[in-house]
Formats: C-alpha cells, sequence, structure tokens
C-alpha cells in the first residue's frame, strides 16, 4: 500500500475530533517529465511513461554537464519546460474541510492544475505557496491529479538555481475555520530575568456558511513541552470572515535563546468550538533581545556580537538544489565549526529547514529577498515579474520567517543596480516599509556594492542598516558622516582557491591554465580583497556590525575568476570551460576545508575555547629540491614555530614579526612576502619529511599541525560523518575518501579513479571531489580523487534498516570496505 493510502485509511479511521488539522508530507509518488506535454494539465492524461520521483526533485544535477547550459549557472541542464503530476485520493471525512497544498519552492514559474482545474502560477522559485484544492476536489475512491508544469528559463540566474519541485510539499486538511497560512506572529516586546512578555497575532479564517461561536485558546510550551502561559480570546466568527487576534502572555523567568543556548518554545494555537479543538496549529519561536545600537554594535540579550558571517547560496553542492535536512545541518555544523556565528541567505529567501536548523544551533540569520528589483542583471531575471509579485513574494517571506529568533534582519536587496539612480530611494523606501509593515520588530537591511553612489542617491537611507559589499575602505568615512547608521561588511573578501591546490613560485594572476587556484589565499577577481583586509579594517571600526564572507561554502555556478567580467551575456562564461563551478569558498563543494577555512577559524575562534595551528601547504616538493617554498600558519595563538625534520626554523609572533602594510588583491606586487599581522610566513628550502608546527600561547604549546612527504599512493582511508543513519529514505551520511601512502601519509596530489560498491538497504546520493573544473557526474559509483580526497554521500532506504557495506576500489590500491548501518 502506498503511504498516502495509508494516510488517507488512517484518517478515516480517526474520530472527527482528532482531525484538528492533518499536516502530511506530499513528496511521495509523483512522475516527472523533461520537456513539454501537451494537454498533460488534464486529469485524463496519460502518464504512465512518465519516471516516478520523490520530492524534493532537482532534474538538472543529474546532468551531463553541457557548456550550452552555461558556466555561469553551473553547466547543467536547468531551463526549458519539465512537468510533475501525482494521483491521489482524499478521504470523503474531509467533504466538509478545506485542503490545500503547499509547495516550499518550486524552480521556476510553476503553474498548478488541479483535475485540469488552474490553480495558480508563482514565477519566483525561492519562495513557498498554497494553493486552496477544496473547489475541484474528488472525495472518496475518486482519484485526483495535481499537475506542476515549470519553466526556468535560460539567462535567468547568476548562478545555478536548481530546477524542479526542489523543495518540500505538503497536503493539509483543516476545518472550515483555521488559523490562516503563515498565520501567526510572536514576539517578544519585553524582556527581562524575571518575565518576558510574549505578544501572538493569530489570522483566524472562517470559511463556513455559518456564524460560528468559538474560542481562540493559545498555550506557551516552554522546551521541555510544560505550559508556561495561556490565553483564552471568546470569537464570534461571520460568514467569509478574517480576524486578527492579538492576545499578550507572559512567561515568568524566561530560558532566552542565545547562541549557546538556542532555547526554543512552542506557542499552540487551538480553535475550539463545543469542547473540541477544530483546528491546531504550532509555531516555534524564541525569547530573545536585539539591539542595534550606532557607534557601538549590535547587542543580543545585553551582549556584544560581532556578526562572523557567511553569504550562502542554496545548493548543496552535489546534491544540487533539493532541500535535504541532514546536508544543510552538515553545511551549519562545518560553517560553525570555522568560528561562524550568522548566515546571509544569499541573495534569496532559504529553504524552510535552513531557519528550523538555525533556530536550533543557535545561528543569526539575514534573510535576503532579492537579487534584482526592476533593473536587469540577467536578460531573463527577476525583473520581468518585479513589478506585478514583489510585494506578495516579499509580504510571504516574512510571514512565513519572522517567527524564527535566528532570523535578525531582513535584506531588501542584494547589489541592486537601482543603487546609480536617481530615484531608486523610493523603491528602497518602498520595500523597507513592507517589511515592517509585516515585522514591525526587525531592521532592514540591503547589499550596496555601489559606493557612494547608495549614499549619495539615498537608498542607504532608506534602510536600518546600510550594508556595504566590498568597501572597508569607506567604514571610517561613512561611520564619521552618519554616526547615526549601524552599518554592516554585508559581503566581504571574496578570495578565490582550490583545495589542496599551490602554484609556486606564488605569483599574480587572475586565471590559471590549470583552471585551479593557488590556495595561498592570495588571489581574487578585481573587486575583492583577501580576508586580510576586512580583518583589519573591521578592527579599526568596532561599530561595523561584522561582515559575511563571500562565501562559507563553494556552490554550482559562477566560476570566477574563470569567465565573468561581461555581465550581460551569459555565454561569456564558457571561455574556460570546464570551469563550471565557484572557487570562493571557504569550504570546496563536498565541505571539505581549504587552508581559508583555518584562516577565519584562527581569527573567529578564541584561543581558550579552540586552540588551533594550520599549516600550509602541502609537503611534497620533491621537483623542488632545495628551492624555497612559501610556508604560513594559520593560529588562534600568540606565537608559532616550525621545524622541518625535527630542527626548529625559529619563532614567529603574529602580528610583531615583520607585519606589512596590507594592501588589495589589485595592487598586490609580485613579490611581496605578504606577511600579515593574521598569518605567520617562513620560507624553507624543501627537503622531504616531516613539517611541522607549534603554536603557543602564553608560552605552554597549546596545538600543532604538521605534513609529511608521501609516497606513493597505496591505500584509501574513508570516514563516515555518521555511521549510523535513519531509514527513512532522506537521511544521509558523507563518507570522506582519502588517498594514503603505504605508510598512512596523505597523498596531496594524488588523482586516483575510487570506484564504490553498496550492499544494504542504501544508495550513493552523491560524488564528488570538490574540483570546480570536473565534467565527472554527480550521481556515478565513481570519482577521481582531487587533492587526494573525495566524497561520497550514501542515502537510507524508506523503511528498509538493516547493515550496509561501503566499498571502494582504485587500480593498484587496497580495497577497502566500512560498515554503515540504517534504523
Ligand atoms: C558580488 C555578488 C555576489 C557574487 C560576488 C562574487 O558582487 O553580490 O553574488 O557575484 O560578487 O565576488
Amino acid at each position: 500500500m502506498t503511504p498516502l493510502r495509508i494516510f488517507t485509511l488512517l484518517l478515516m479511521l480517526l474520530p472527527m475530533a482528532m482531525q484538528a488539522r492533518d499536516r502530511q508530507s506530499f513528496n511521495a509518488e509523483w512522475r516527472f517529465h523533461k520537456g513539454e506535454a501537451e494537454t498533460a494539465e488534464k486529469a485524463d492524461f496519460d502518464d504512465s511513461e512518465w519516471r516516478e520521483v520523490t520530492l524534493p526533485h532537482d532534474w538538472a544535477i543529474e546532468g551531463p554537464f553541457d557548456v550550452k547550459y552555461n558556466a555561469r549557472c553551473g553547466g547543467l541542464p536547468f531551463h526549458g519546460t519539465g512537468w510533475y503530476r501525482k494521483s491521489f485520493t482524499v478521504p470523503a471525512s474531509a467533504k466538509d474541510q478545506k485542503v490545500t497544498v503547499e509547495f516550499d519552492g518550486a524552480m521556476y514559474n510553476a503553474h498548478v492544475w488541479l483535475n485540469g482545474h488552474f490553480l495558480g502560477s508563482r514565477p519566483f522559485g525561492y519562495m513557498g505557496f498554497e494553493f486552496d484544492m477544496t473547489p475541484y476536489l474528488n472525495f472518496g475512491e475518486e482519484e485526483n491529479v495535481i499537475s506542476v508544469r515549470l519553466t526556468p528559463e535560460d539567462l535567468s540566474s547568476r548562478w545555478y538555481p536548481g530546477a524542479g519541485i526542489y523543495r518540500n510539499t505538503w497536503i493539509e486538511i483543516k476545518d472550515e475555520s483555521h488559523i490562516d497560512h503563515w498565520g501567526t506572529f510572536v514576539s517578544t516586546p519585553s524582556v527581562s530575568k524575571e518575565s518576558a512578555e510574549v505578544n501572538i497575532e493569530t489570522k483566524i479564517v472562517h470559511d463556513g456558511d455559518e456564524t460560528r461561536e468559538a474560542t481562540l485558546k493559545s498555550t506557551l510550551l516552554d522546551p521541555s513541552g510544560k505550559s508556561v502561559g495561556e490565553a483564552t480570546t471568546p470569537l464570534n466568527l461571520l460568514p467569509g470572515e478574517t480576524r486578527v487576534v492579538t492576545q499578550p502572555i507572559y512567561v515568568s523567568s524566561p530560558q532566552l535563546w542565545g547562541m549557546k543556548s538556542p532555547v526554543l518554545y512552542t506557542a499552540v494555537s487551538e480553535i475550539i468550538s463545543g469542547d473540541t479543538a477544530v483546528d491546531r496549529y504550532e509555531t516555534p519561536f524564541g525569547i530573545r533581545t536585539l539591539e542595534f545600537i550606532p557607534g557601538e554594535g549590535m547587542r543580543l540579550n545585553g551582549e556584544k556580537v560581532r556578526l562572523n558571517g557567511v553569504c550562502m547560496h542554496h545548493d548543496l553542492g552535489a546534491l544540487g538544489a533539493a532541500v535535504n535536512y541532514r546536508a544543510t545541518e552538515r553545511q551549519m555544523e562545518i560553517m560553525m565549526e570555522m568560528g561562524v556565528n550568522s548566515i546571509r541567505t544569499s541573495h534569496n529567501p532559504p529553504s524552510p529547514e535552513l531557519l528550523q536548523i538555525c533556530d536550533r544551533l543557535g545561528l543569526l540569520v539575514q534573510v535576503e529577498a532579492f537579487d534584482c528589483w526592476q533593473m536587469a542583471k540577467v536578460p531573463n531575471g527577476y525583473n520581468k515579474f518585479f513589478d506585478e509579485w514583489h510585494e506578495r513574494d516579499l509580504r510571504d517571506m516574512i510571514r512565513r520567517d519572522r517567527n524564527h529568533p535566528s532570523v535578525i534582519m531582513w535584506s531588501i536587496g542584494n547589489e541592486i543596480l537601482e543603487q546609480g539612480t536617481k530615484d531608486g530611494w523610493k523603491m528602497a523606501r518602498h520595500l523597507h516599509r513592507i517589511c515592517k509593515d509585516e515585522d514591525p520588530t526587525r531592521l532592514t537591511s540591503a547589499g550596496f556594492n555601489y559606493y557612494p553612489a547608495s549614499v549619495k542617491n539615498g537608498l542607504a537611507a532608506e534602510v536600518d542598516i546600510p550594508g556595504f559589499n566590498y568597501k572597508p575602505l569607506a567604514y571610517s568615512t561613512v561611520s564619521k558622516e552618519h554616526p547615526d547608521w549601524n552599518i554592516l561588511g554585508s559581503e566581504t573578501s571574496s578570495c578565490t582557491s582550490s583545495r589542496g591546490v599551490y602554484h609556486l613560485p606564488i605569483e599574480k594572476y587572475e586565471k590559471h591554465e590549470s583552471l585551479q587556484v593557488t590556495s595561498y589565499d592570495l588571489i581574487g577577481p578585481p573587486w575583492a580583497y583577501p580576508p586580510d583586509i576586512e580583518f583589519r579594517f573591521l578592527g579599526e571600526n568596532p561599530n561595523v556590525l561584522g561582515e559575511y564572507i563571500w562565501t562559507g561554502f563553494d556552490y554550482l555556478g559562477e566560476p570566477t575568476p574563470h569567465g565573468g567580467k561581461d555581465n550581460s551575456t551569459n555565454g561569456y562564461w564558457n571561455e574556460d570551460w570546464p570551469s563550471r563551478s565557484s572557487y570562493f569558498g571557504a569550504v570546496d563543494l563536498c565541505g571539505f576545508p581549504k587552508d581559508r577555512f583555518f584562516l577565519y577559524q584562527s581569527h573567529w575562534t578564541d584561543v581558550k575555547d579552540n586552540p588551533m595551528v594550520h599549516l600550509l601547504p602541502h609537503w611534497n616538493w620533491e621537483d623542488r629540491a632545495g628551492q624555497e617554498i612559501p610556508v604560513y600558519v594559520y593560529t588562534n595563538a600568540e606565537e608559532a614555530e616550525l621545524f622541518l625534520n625535527g630542527k626548529s626554523l625559529g619563532r614567529k609572533v603574529k602580528g610583531k614579526d615583520k607585519p606589512k602594510q596590507i594592501v588589495a588583491f589589485n595592487n598586490w606586487e609580485e613579490g611581496n612576502d605578504w606577511e600579515t599581522p593574521y598569518r605567520l610566513r617562513w620560507d624553507v628550502p624543501f627537503e622531504a619529511g616531516e613539517l611541522k608546527v607549534i603554536a603557543y600561547q602564553d608560552g605552554k604549546a597549546i596545538a600543532e599541525d604538521s605534513h609529511k612527504t608521501a609516497g606513493a599512493p597505496a591505500k584509501l582511508e574513508l570516514t563516515a560523518d555518521r555511521p549510523e543513519i535513519t531509514a527513512d529514505g532522506k537521511d544521509l551520511s558523507f563518507v570522506t575518501v582519502r588517498v594514503l601512502d603505504k605508510d598512512g601519509n596523505f597523498c596531496p596530489n594524488a588523482t586516483n579513479q575510487i570506484d564504490f560498491k553498496l550492499e544494504g538497504p542504501a544508495s550513493i546520493a552523491a560524488v564528488d571531489n570538490g574540483n570546480a573544473a570536473s565534467l565527472e557526474s554527480f550521481q556515478a559509483p565513481t570519482r577521481k580523487a582531487f587533492s587526494g580526497m573525495a566524497l561520497v554521500v550514501i542515502r537510507g532506504e524508506d523503511g528498509k534498516s538493516g547493515e550496509i557495506k561501503l566499498t571502494a576500489t582504485s587500480e593498484g590500491l587496497e580495497p577497502l570496505t566500512i560498515p554503515l548501518v540504517s534504523k
């Protein structure tokens, strides 16, 4: 029996009183067709030949890569028409109820029909939407068919957008008197140690033909599920009425939501008619205070917080744009290990799951709405839909996300071209006002890259927190000229590198013939600069709220510096094919840290909590015997000592020995030895053996790192991030593959082809190696190592538990099998 039919049966068995809103996943048993399909919106269309898929689904990640799909968008087949259809039944008992379908997001330009009747459309692929299916539904045995047509266009994105119904879908059966979609707004207008005022606004819809006496009961549950306060409001609901009810509830001795203790409460809203709860809706929320103090910065629960942030695009690397909870959670965990405390959802509303995860982990989020307004950045961008849809999209984004304690501000746009126009401020004001209308409790922001135009043309003054992209040199001037502003480094650095790749001698270049970028963290496009520069100017301007680096993770598309100066045609980006994904990440597309991860970690984490030191490059320079190799050390300790084969090469103190004036990428001269207060450098004549660094704090050794010259590849190492996964068809184990020599030393240049075999109830969800210029399939059971590493992602089967064995083989290397379990 299919899951939906089991659900249907269960529903029929439940007594009416228990039916206070049923929300179920609608992801199973869809059929998919890539291409146009005449009359596929009709109920009797024959889709039996179409492929069966489970949502979320991204058709483009399946490949194959092709230059015609544009390197800028990942070179993956994301545009064209795609159809999805699903048959389902709804129990007869739901006849007098409301039945809705919700899409968390469909990429792009969704048109939806039920049984041949048009339900509606939603152009913006990043915003979720709900349709009422009730008027056209068949109840009982008779089947229903929902059809979805998507038409993502070529030249419509500056990065890989993904394609398909790539987020979760839901079906809801609810009473004619119910809480509206995203119908609650929980805020905490006053918070002290003793008490918090929790204000709940609830939007109630009564779709019945008759007046109904009912009560709205709101109950607050603490993290253990105990009721800590409630309010009831009598309702006399008129036919067709929509009403907003406001209820303040006081919680004594509230537990505050903070980065170290992300405590979540739940507001339970019930509509009670007679003695039956006819609707029940849960809103997780947090109690916290957030202050922005010009000249000083941001305070969370009274304590100053600097934003150590990352910009993140929405894709999940080799898994594509298809939402996956564990893959998103892993991204956040890796970022937190780097010292990140905030995420900017560049440049669009994120998945609902991302915010759930950030609430749970204690990450702060800037939610961004748009990458353009009316002026186009690409020929078929959102600007085509902006006039008609921006207000709906922005309001919906805020209604959806305003209860998340992790959300600290709304960004109304990134690098909006209207900055350069005399009346661009009008749209900024309009969007700012929409934000305030939906959420007066949070501040607005935007990422401005034109300076001083964004200030002169009045846009910066229209938002609460002007964000500046790549303008650290402007911080002190803006702060002096506008002492009443809170400002932000909304996008910073844009340094580029390929994990484990070092080109010697250190040279200045934009593009390299290898299509890889050296990992000395000294390369970036002309508008960009090394992380060190932002560190310096944030250090000199403590009032600036912090920074969001471009980017935390590598992402698909935008392979700068390979291609990419001319924004008007996507074709330009194909010059350096097969370079097809970004080099900007502090970690690569697999989530493996690049050196830059450790540079940020050294600056963003405290030596007391997380003593660390990192050494680069690797120590396999056999072809450069005796030649000087630049060696860098990133540490959060004050001092470090380098050793080559046991012999000390001296100690260096961070920021004291030879600190050089920090310059930008575009005025960096070759030959500059690039020692900054944030990195230590030695030049070491190569001699095979062990290069080791020891970091010292207060004279005590607190961390070490080393590289040994590796011999020929001989074996493999497999490490699962989680050897045990849940058998739900969604949970993932990420297995890191490293190539080792016979003595177990990591081979940093290995490129061996590795084949994977699985036994047990699981499949390979994806493979990758972090090489931004590889055209190997993300879905084949084989991958070449890149800089000695590869990744294989294992997904368990839904409802099938058992032992799983992963075997990796590679010609000339010892094969290896590791056990995993799906439970
Ligand atoms: C910024 C832009 C980002 C990305 C970045 C690359 O100007 O906002 O989306 O393109 O440049 O450096």
